[in-house]
């Protein structure tokens, strides 16, 4: 295993994160948070003023069990512009963590954004300057390390007895659990300061956590405890630099999907860097959790994607996982940036499909015919088999965002879907466990932004039978931009 010391590794980590002075600022009009109902899609990408104070949410529709309890915890970009500066692209907006919180059926909601370096030098310049994956530095961007450019807003997971709020580029920001008032950063070991630590962890069954930084020709690897504690942080070699921002696991394994999206130089945005290549194919290298040496390449056509599910290990070494694969990176590459002009370039749809790895080198990707992003399993089924991905579906090319949920049920090849309608914007649902192992007999939990009235919405459904719609649906007096991801936690 090599260590991360002051070494040629480690620099290219952080050159891979240092500005390229350009010019930025896409001139887009500030948008007001809130009321203008009813609003289109561009409601979901429009700027949030300030922290939302914990408030109540009015029920709507339907009833909790009274026995259901806890929290969803979200995490999404929020504020991406500042007097007639912006942000260059929906993954570069400063992150607004969410916290729904439901007991005796009822729910509440407060929403605090994440006190990085990058928000409060905005702040003080009252200009968007800070680079990312989609937006070039501007005058008076201040880089000395990873983590100043750090969002802090793809995803806040509970790890180890810590709320960490999780970006890609730089370190997890951690967070009170209770106000979601800004810790700091977290430093897992001190040579390990500004690491990128990934904003897809991967958890084990037994709580432990695996989890990747940075991409380039090397990737760094996270290895924590349940506890939280750092057990090992490795440099993982990789056979081409592709971007990849998801990864997955299985029993003995690590899998990385390496797309043909190649990063060809180091700067900002971080998207221009990159070249399509399809030619290339897509690899995927599966590596040994035991024995990071012992690795094998498969080979696919070419595909783009963001996200991938749980994987798991079949007794003969089939791997299997679930992908929601693009024909090409149109979506990270043009249409996220144009979004924040109001302006929907539409990309090639993302569609769930499982990768099958095959112990005699042969790789297939299986089809559902069912478009769909944000893939989540029952985290107590992880790495093991399962039946059930959610994920949102529900397209109507006309705007980014999709307007339904679903499950696919990978043994019989049904989809199990609601579609909230046109005026209704899905995010990312989570499983919440039911009091029953049985994989389905428990809930999803997520939210919805109410394009009618403008106002985001929470809403609970039976994991097993989501076609008969929320058991119980409450509304906000907001409206939150659309976000990423986060998990629930169980009272
Ligand atoms: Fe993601």
């Amino acid at each position: 295993m090599i260590r991360l010391q002051a070494s040629a590794d480690r620099r290219q980590f952080i050159q891979s994160l240092l500005a390229a002075a350009a010019a930025s600022a896409v001139i887009t009009p500030e948008r007001l948070l809130a009321g203008a109902a009813p609003a289109d899609w561009t409601l979901g990408v429009a700027d949030v003023e300030a922290d939302i104070a914990p408030r109540a949410l009015t029920p709507i529709a339907g009833r909790a069990p009274a026995d259901f309890a806890g929290v969803l915890y979200r995490n999404g970009p929020a504020k991406f512009r500042r007097s007639g500066s912006s942000a260059g692209h929906w993954f570069d907006g400063d992150g607004l963590i969410r916290r729904f919180r439901i007991a005796d059926g009822r729910a509440s909601l407060a929403a605090r954004f994440a006190d990085t370096a990058k928000r409060r030098l905005e702040t003080q310049l009252d200009r968007i300057v800070m680079p990312g994956f989609g937006t070039a530095a501007g005058e008076g961007a201040n880089i000395g390390n990873n983590d100043d450019a750090n969002a802090a807003n793809t995803n806040v997971r509970l790890l180890g007895g810590e709320l960490l709020a999780l970006w890609e580029g730089g370190s997890a920001t951690r967070l009170d659990p209770e106000t979601l008032a800004t810790e700091g950063i977290k430093t897992f070991r001190d040579d390990l300061r500004h690491m990128p630590f990934s904003a897809h962890p991967r958890i084990e069954a037994d709580g432990s956590v695996w989890n990747f930084g940075g991409n380039g020709k090397v990737t760094g690897l996270w290895h924590l405890g349940a506890d939280g504690r750092l057990i090992d942080f490795a440099v993982l070699p990789l056979p081409r630099a592709s971007y990849f921002h998801d990864f997955t696991i299985t029993a003995r394994h690590i899998v990385i999907v390496l797309q043909p999206w190649l990063q060809t130089r180091f700067g900002f945005p971080i998207s221009k860097t990159m070249a399509w290549q399809p030619e290339l194919g897509t690899q995927v290298m599966v590596v040994a959790k035991d024995d990071l040496s012992r690795r094998r390449i498969y080979e696919l056509p070419a595909f783009s994607a963001f996200h991938y599910g749980d994987g798991w290990e079949e007794a003969d070494g089939t791997i299997r996982f679930a992908g929601c694969l693009e024909a090409d990176p149109t979506f990270g590459q043009s249409s996220a940036s144009a979004l924040l002009q109001g302006e929907y370039i539409a990309p090639p749809r993302a569609m769930l499909k499982q990768i099958v790895l095959y112990p005699d080198g042969k790789a297939v990707l299986a089809a559902t015919g069912a478009a769909g992003e944000f893939p989540v399993s029952d985290p107590r089924r992880a790495e093991q088999p399962h039946r059930l991905t959610a994920h949102v579906t529900g397209y109507d090319g006309k705007g980014p965002f999709p307007h339904a949920i679903a499950t696919w049920d990978w043994q019989s090849g049904r989809s199990d879907s609601f579609d909230f309608g046109a005026d209704q914007l899905v995010e990312e649902f989570q499983y919440a466990p039911g009091n029953s192992a049985r994989e389905g007999d428990g809930w999803l939990i997520g939210s919805t932004l109410n394009l009618k009235v403008g106002a985001s919405e929470l809403h609970l459904f039976r994991a097993g039978d989501v076609a008969a719609g929320p058991v119980a649906s409450w509304r906000a007096d907001v409206a939150l931009p659309i976000g990423f991801h986060g998990m629930f936690v169980g009272a």
